[in-house]
């Protein structure tokens, strides 16, 4: 079988330089003392890399982690999500930032959002590698987004496609034949 011909969308350079922009830019921001919450398991490359950037920018963060799978139906709006596994820390009074891969229809974030809210966070906000904003379907926007995503399937930089090619150093998108 032939190996699939993959379009990098954003390489290894480009990545690392825009995660550290953003890691600037959460530590500039009024977050205080984080609660950094990655959203597994797409996330975990990404959240590897701003936690170290964060470090460099002398911006101290703590880490839990919470793994969440959705469930889509038709229409993806209406899909529902399930937490698989849950964190450890107490968010009440706290401040939150949530870490994902892609916000896509935004039915994954606005869940978590909302699910730390009810347990008494402060304030939750939101960190994405990749918005594909034309996708979204739930009334959710990020507060620091990496790059804005075409309308394609993407893999990489810890994204998987049937947990494969998280591997890849780069974000890329098979192509179109
Ligand atoms: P949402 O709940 O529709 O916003 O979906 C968000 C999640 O779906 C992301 O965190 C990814 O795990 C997954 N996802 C969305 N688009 C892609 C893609 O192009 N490749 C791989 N996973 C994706
Ligand atoms: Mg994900």
């Amino acid at each position: 079988m032939t190996e699939p011909t993959i379009d990098v969308l954003f390489d290894e350079e480009a990545i690392s330089a825009r995660v550290r922009i953003l890691a600037k830019a959460i530590a500039e921001s009024d977050l205080k003392d984080p609660l950094l919450v990655p959203v597994l398991t797409g996330s975990f490359v990404f959240a590897a890399d701003l936690i170290r950037d964060l470090h460099r920018e002398a911006f101290p963060v703590e880490v839990d982690f919470i793994r969440l799978r959705s469930y889509g139906t038709g229409t993806e709006s209406q899909g529902s999500v399930k937490v698989l596994c849950d964190m450890d820390q107490d968010v009440t009074g706290r401040d939150v930032l949530l870490v994902d891969d892609i916000l896509d229809t935004g039915l994954t974030l606005a869940f978590a959002r909302d699910l730390l809210l009810e347990r008494g966070a402060r304030r939750v906000c939101l960190a994405v590698l990749l918005d594909k904003v034309e996708r979204r379907t739930h009334d959710i926007e990020a507060d620091f987004v990496g790059f804005e995503c075409p309308n394609r399937f993407v893999i990489g930089y810890g994204i998987d496609k049937a947990f494969a090619y998280r591997e890849l150093p780069y974000v890329g998108a098979f192509a179109e034949s």
